[in-house]
């Protein structure tokens, strides 16, 4: 199995592979010893999505070198570009055996059964009430890198449009997990030893449901209700939409010590021709003024953005004013795309105008500005306390990581804590991206 895409292709690969376990498949690091070879994908850019057809050339290789020996190898496509394009790469290579789409997983042992019986499958097509009908989700995050920090689906698809993005289309309408299923889940984490837990959704801070106290919940009571399950010290989530962020949410962050001062709340844009073309339905100025809300909220949070330079239209004015809000907003860290033109998309048909050179030439600027804030903000926290969660085995024997509660990785001495455990440490220097800590 290999993963490509966002956190929540790293969540399903982890289901895929609990209910491919149940059918006496174990994961293996060589994939000349593949048996199946299953691609979780992404469609959000050209780029990613041509890595696939990449990885496919290269299995079929792989799959005749073992065919010659009597061996079969089945080839499965799952995610984002199975939903996309699964039914024409099915066609167009007769190398895969399967494609999955993100709504159908809890079909993956039958199409693999079936596949193995010669069968060509195709499954992507989804009755809307099945999203959450799928596989277990199972503990399995004891077992990965991150070992005391998972993740846990509690939303997924979206209805926003946005006018660039393909996952209105590859992972369908906007769709909650009820609370009783989010809470069973953190629980079982929690006992597998589980101290940190990151909600996901596509939309994630427009997940809503019905509380056990008959009311309507949004996100925000939602983190009232998993801070008080016992052994879950830390809670985040991820990716939000500026415009769902409502008074519930920001409470939770004035609120709750254990939801995490850092905030992943994208603007793509600082532009208001741009923010309007991109229909993202709101000005550059409510972005502003939403985050002067969180931050009187909460004085500490973090923030981090996404950000497409060279969206069709976009003049230097419109990109100088993207620069003008980064320098407002100061972010701790950002992510910064080309724009790339989506088949399907309502983009698309507006075409490509901004050169390639364009377009490399203002990315480059935006980074070194997100760079030096992230510097900045790195270098901001040399010489103070902050709390840690100690999370794995260092480099050297001799060390451990753990990660700040805004995400940066820690590096500290083995003999300070074991993995699980909460340290308050002190900041002693800092790597682009990393913090060294020693006992506070
Ligand atoms: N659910 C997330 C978006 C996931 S895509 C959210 O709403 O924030 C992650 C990021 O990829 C987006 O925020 C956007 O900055 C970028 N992106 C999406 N489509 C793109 C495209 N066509 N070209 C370039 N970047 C894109
Ligand atoms: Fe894509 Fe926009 Fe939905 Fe985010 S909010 S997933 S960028 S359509
Ligand atoms: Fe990619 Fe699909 Fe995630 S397009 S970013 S894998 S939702």
């Amino acid at each position: 199995m290999k993963t490509y895409g966002c956190q929540m292709n790293v969540y399903d690969s982890q289901r895929m592979s609990d209910a491919l376990a149940a059918d006496g498949y174990q994961p293996t690091e060589a994939i000349e010893d593949a048996d199946l070879v299953l691609f979780n994908t992404c469609h959000i850019r050209e780029k990613a999505a041509e890595k696939v057809y990449s990885e496919i050339g290269r299995v079929r290789k792989l799959k005749d070198a073992r065919a010659r020996q009597g061996r079969e190898t089945l080839v499965g496509i799952a995610g984002c570009v199975a939903q996309a394009e699964g039914r024409e790469m099915i066609r167009r290579a007769p190398t895969v055996d399967f494609v999955i789409g993100p709504q159908t997983y809890h079909r993956l042992p039958d199409a693999v059964a079936r596949a193995r019986a010669g069968e060509k499958v195709i499954a992507t097509d989804y009755p809307e009430e099945s999203k959450f009908e799928h596989l277990p989700h199972a503990p399995r995050a004891v077992q990965t890198k991150r070992g005391v920090a998972a993740f846990l689906t509690v939303q997924e698809g979206c209805d926003k449009f946005c006018t660039f993005c393909v996952v209105p289309y590859t992972r369908g309408s906007e769709t909650s997990r009820p609370v009783r299923q989010i809470v069973a889940e953190a629980e079982r984490l929690a006992a597998a030893g589980v101290r940190e837990l990151t909600l996901l959704g596509q939309n994630v801070n427009g997940w809503h449901g019905e509380g056990p106290d008959g009311r309507e919940w949004g996100l925000g009571e939602l983190l009232y209700r998993l801070a008080e399950v016992p052994g879950i010290a830390r809670l985040r989530y991820t990716t939000s939409h500026p415009r769902d962020m409502d008074d519930a949410l920001i409470a939770a962050h004035r609120d709750l010590p254990a939801l995490m001062p850092y905030l992943h709340l994208p603007v793509q844009s600082g532009s208001d021709p741009i923010l309007k073309a991109m229909n993202r339905r709101h000005k550059a100025s409510d972005y502003l003024r939403l985050i002067d809300r969180i931050r009187a909220a909460r004085s500490d949070i973090a923030l981090s953005g996404d950000f497409i330079v060279g969206f069709p239209g976009e003049t230097e004015a419109d990109f100088q004013a993207t620069l003008d809000l980064i320098a407002q907003v100061g972010y701790a860290q950002a992510f910064s795309f080309k724009y790339s033109p989506r088949p399907g998309t309502p983009g698309a048909e507006l075409g490509d105008h901004v050169e390639e050179a364009v377009k490399d030439e203002r990315l480059q600027r935006l980074q070194a500005l997100v760079n030096s804030q992230q510097a900045a903000f790195n270098q901001g926290l040399v010489g103070r306390t902050i709390d840690l969660l100690i999370e794995k085995p260092g480099r050297r024997p001799d060390q451990k990581v753990g990660r700040s509660p805004w995400l940066q990785p820690v590096v500290i001495d083995a003999h300070l804590g074991e993995i699980g455990d909460l340290r308050t440490v002190r900041v002693t220097g800092t790597g682009f991206n990393t913090l060294m800590a020693e006992a506070a």
